[in-house]
């Protein structure tokens, strides 16, 4: 069946779940807001002569929600491991990315996490929101944070009465199971970020939950920055890092240079 809409040819498609979605000349498929057809929307499929069982969709349902509730950058819909391509002879990169792999397939084998060290645009955050996919698919439940935003965001629901921030903000991220924080080190380090910061690690940590982290911000000796991670962070968290976290050191030039060359 053919369709035309805006003067563009579309092309019915069917999905896994049996709903009618178009495909556009260009190849784009949308996804009609439509029903399960196997259980009209009940999430219970009947068989016939047996009885219902839970349909198919649900596991679907469940993954484009766990999708939502991670806080993905938009920047990085298109991210994945698939696309993640080392630069040739760069053997940093090409250690993170196995890394980044390994951790993904072998979740929760080994629960320590990642912590991507480098210059700007060398895919720290790339390879993180890649892990991160892998583990959705899987059905883990993730978070995305920018380490300043969430800091900005506890700061804002900050009551100065009971001296106390939201649970709200603070639960979710104590709590999932995987935890990304980017930019970590970006915010200035008063005594208050130093402190928030490592009441959600140190929790983290003593629950043993796994958590990426990514920092411009290197260690004494691996050049960069002059500032060290641990003049950023504080030698307390710095040393709970040690023992959470593979360090990957990731070297290379700005990635989105390219963008600008090609245009
Ligand atoms: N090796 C790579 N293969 C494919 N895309 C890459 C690669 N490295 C970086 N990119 C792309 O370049 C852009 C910048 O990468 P990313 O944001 O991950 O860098 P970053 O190390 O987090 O930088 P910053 O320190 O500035 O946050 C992204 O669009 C990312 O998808
Ligand atoms: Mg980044
Ligand atoms: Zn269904």
């Amino acid at each position: 069946m053919s369709l035309s809409v805006n003067s563009q040819r579309l092309i019915a498609v069917s999905d896994i779940r049996g709903k009618e979605s178009v495909q556009q000349s260009n190849g784009e498929i949308r996804i009609k807001p439509d029903v399960c057809s196997a259980c009209s929307g009940t999430s219970w499929e009947q068989v016939p002569g047996k009885g219902v069982r839970p349909c198919r969709c649900r596991n679907e349902e469940h993954r484009q929600r766990l999708m939502r509730a991670a806080n993905l950058p938009r920047l990085y819909d298109g991210c994945s491991l698939l696309n993640y391509k080392p630069v040739m002879g760069n053997a940093s990169q090409l250690r993170a990315f196995n890394y980044a792999c390994r951790l993904a397939e072998n979740y929760p084998a080994d629960g320590r996490g990642i912590l991507f060290m480098g210059s700007c645009g060398v895919g720290k955050t790339h390879l993180s929101v890649a892990i991160l996919r892998g583990l959705l698919d899987k059905g883990v439940r993730c978070l995305f944070y920018d380490f300043g935003a969430l800091l900005k965001q506890i700061q804002a629901s900050y009551n100065a009465n009971t001296q106390m921030s939201e649970l709200e903000i603070l639960a979710p991220v104590i709590d999932t199971e995987v935890l990304v924080l980017d930019e970590l080190g970006a915010s200035r380090p008063t005594e208050w970020v130093r402190d928030t910061m490592l009441q959600i690690i140190r929790a983290r940590y003593n629950d043993r939950r796994m958590t990426i982290f990514t920092s411009n911000y290197m260690d004494e000796g691996c050049g960069g920055e002059s500032e060290t991670l641990e003049d950023r962070i504080g030698v307390r968290l710095r040393s709970r890092l040690y023992q959470m976290c593979q360090t990957v050191v990731i070297e290379g030039e700005d990635y989105r240079q390219r963008f600008d060359k090609q245009s």
